[in-house]
């Protein structure tokens, strides 16, 4: 990684994901995560103080840049949920299948090189029954 990437990109990105209309959609989308969550590309932890601390058990934070891990420290403190760090990209998510309740992403699909082999790896950690909430979305009756 170079050194705009490490160092400079994460404050960048961490601004322009935190304007009016984006904090807006993520505090329709955030809320509805339960149980052990996994969230693709954590980027600086903007989330994390939209999760529902009564609802989430902890949250799988998977971000493969090392700056952006770092500029989420300070949410990381914040939050009152436990963040375990996966450092690794979206393509290689190193959990067992079946074993998260919720997997999120925000502003990060259009950023993962393999997004379909990423689509894969979440749909295999999802438990039966688990969710992928989208915004608006509404539930199609089974
Ligand atoms: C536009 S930022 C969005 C960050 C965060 N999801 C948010 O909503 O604020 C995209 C994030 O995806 C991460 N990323 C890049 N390549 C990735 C990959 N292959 N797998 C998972 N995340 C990746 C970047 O490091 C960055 O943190």
């Amino acid at each position: 990684m170079s050194f705009y990437e490490e160092k400079i990109l994460p404050h960048i990105i961490d601004r322009a994901c935190s304007l009016g209309q984006v904090m807006k959609l993520r505090s329709q989308l955030v809320p509805l995560a339960k149980g052990c969550v996994l969230e693709v590309g954590m980027g600086s932890g903007i989330n994390l103080e939209f999760y529902n601390p009564e609802a989430v058990d902890m949250i799988y934070g998977l971000e493969p840049s090392e700056g952006m891990r770092r500029k989420a420290q300070a949410n990381l403190r914040r939050s009152p949920i436990r963040v375990e760090w996966l450092d690794l990209p979206g393509e290689q998510v190193p959990l067992e299948g079946n074993s998260v309740d919720t997997v999120l992403l925000t502003f990060t699909l259009c950023t993962i090189p393999d997004w379909s082999a990423a689509l894969l790896q979440m749909k295999r950690v999802l438990k039966p029954g688990g969710q992928a909430p989208v915004p608006g979305a509404r539930r199609v009756p089974p």
